[in-house]
């Protein structure tokens, strides 16, 4: 006779322990180990199966077949319209796939999620809205709120995830939207919504109904103050697609972008503005960035970066100023400080500046990453810009990795960037003397070495 068993579980990274630990030797976070009920089912079941000499699900097993003998269908995509949202999918949802969208509170997950909904059953889909968050009144609010008419979305004000279900199979729902993960709940389990094994048993069972009956899901997670997803880092393993939603709650752009995608690439970008009338998506992220851009100031630079397979043009801004404090500050947004702390460093070394006693601060428009090394360029030309107090040239824009000698080396996708940037009026970037550019009416000036870029700016 099996006793009811404990297990003591990471609610950062899932990680199980024998017993609790204050610590968790997995990702060592303090506090994050709960105790958590071992669901009685899951195991046993399994054993049993097994024992009766059938597959593990119960069913005869099928023999494993040669790959090229599986059948190859093209995949099919449900497109919402929503042309920003289908892009970063990958050209639409995906029958009887489960994306996960992840975003601070209050930033727009629902109203992205609604506006996808009512444009799904205008091109007849039946979607099932399930909102453990909202009461079907609010969610009408909401709704009265948008352009457009989202009265068709089956709504329901249910935590239960196994009456979800059944409302789903019912209706029949050819997409479910789970808002949110945190706030269902399967009888399966004791233990309370929200808790890391209710959250993992829960997508596990929704992610095998959505196979099981090409039912498309998308599931809302909270985000964490570290910025990931709320409960088990499992979670982002089990589902196809993981979708972050990001943007500062005070502006109006909101950066929708796929950190996973089976069924598509990853680090794709969209842009939505937030109205009065719910999301509208921006298909010029570039011009909108660079909108609020005033000339004639220094500390500025223009750069183009490669968002998936989309070049962005990106203003980054830099300000050196003398430092109050007997150790200097160094704060940026948007780049990681330790790329800045190398970048300084090279521009001391290897082009004779000095910061050292200079409080520098870095930042990027809109929230958006300088995650990749081709942004170093422009970096280095807002610091230089702001140390000589000079206005970098309005019709630049600067693209390039640079080295821990100070020599500029050429990028990947030049062409494409230097592309949208003459779209935008620009005529002149200074990258590397190796880059390829031809396009029509963009200049290239060569950059080898970050002294000449100095040069170029201080004079
Ligand atoms: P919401 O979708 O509820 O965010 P989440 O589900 O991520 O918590 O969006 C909430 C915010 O969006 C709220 O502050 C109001 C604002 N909003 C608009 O500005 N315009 C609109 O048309 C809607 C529906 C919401
Ligand atoms: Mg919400």
């Amino acid at each position: 006779m099996a006793r009811a068993r404990s297990a003591y579980r990471c609610t950062e990274c899932g990680h199980e322990h024998p017993k609790w630990v204050g610590r968790c030797e997995a990702c060592g976070e303090w506090n994050s180990v709960a105790e958590e009920p071992v669901a009685a089912s899951g195991a046993s079941k399994r054993s049993a199966g097994l024992a009766r000499g059938r597959g593990a699900a119960g069913r005869a097993a099928e023999p494993p077949s040669r790959l090229r003998d599986v059948a190859d269908r093209p995949l099919e995509r449900w497109r919402t319209g929503l042309d920003e949202f289908d892009f970063v999918l990958g050209g639409g949802i995906v029958p009887g796939s489960m994306t996960l969208i992840g975003g601070e509170p209050g930033i727009g997950k629902s109203t992205l999620l609604l506006q996808a909904a009512a444009r799904l059953e205008r091109g007849g889909r039946t979607v099932l809205y399930a909102s453990g968050e909202e009461s079907p009144e609010q969610l009408r609010l909401r709704a009265d709120r948008l352009a457009e008419d989202a009265g068709a979305v089956h709504v329901l004000g249910e935590t239960s995830l196994e009456r979800i279900l059944d409302a789903a199979q019912a209706l029949p729902a050819d997409l479910v939207v789970l808002d949110s993960i945190q706030t269902v709940y399967t009888d399966t389990l004791e233990s309370a919504p929200g808790n890391v094994a209710q959250v993992r048993e829960c997508s596990g069972q929704l992610m095998r109904f959505a196979k099981d009956s090409g039912t498309a899901a998308f599931v809302v997670g909270h985000v964490t103050k570290g910025g990931g997803i709320a409960g088990p880092k499992t979670l982002e393993h089990i589902v196809d697609t993981v979708l972050y939603f990001e943007g500062e709650a005070s502006l109006d752009y909101r950066l929708l972008r796929a950190t996973k995608n089976r069924f598509g690439s990853v680090d794709e970008l969209g842009v939505f503005s937030m109205t009065d009338a719910g999301l509208v998506p921006v298909p010029n992220p570039s011009a909108v960035f660079l909108a609020a851009r005033a000339d004639g100031i220094s500390g500025s630079a223009v750069t183009a970066l490669m968002e998936g397979t989309r070049p962005v043009l990106v203003e980054v801004q830099a300000l050196a100023s003398r430092s109050g404090y007997g150790t200097p500050q160094r704060v940026s947004t948007g780049l990681d400080p330790k790329r800045l702390a190398v970048l300084l460093a090279v521009l001391e070394r290897r082009a004779d500046t000095s910061f050292a006693e200079l409080d520098v601060f870095v930042q990027a428009t809109a929230g958006v990453r300088l995650g990749e090394p081709g942004t170093d360029l422009a970096v280095a030309a807002a610091l230089v810009s702001s140390l000589y107090n000079r206005p970098a040239p309005a019709d630049v824009i600067f693209v390039g990795e640079i080295g821990l000698g100070g020599e500029v080396r050429p990028t990947a996708g030049v062409e494409r960037r230097v592309a949208e940037a003459g779209r935008l009026g620009f005529r002149r970037v200074f990258a590397s003397g190796r880059s390829a550019v031809k396009v029509p009416g963009m200049e290239l000036v060569a950059v080898d070495h970050i002294g000449q870029l100095v040069r170029a700016l201080a004079a």
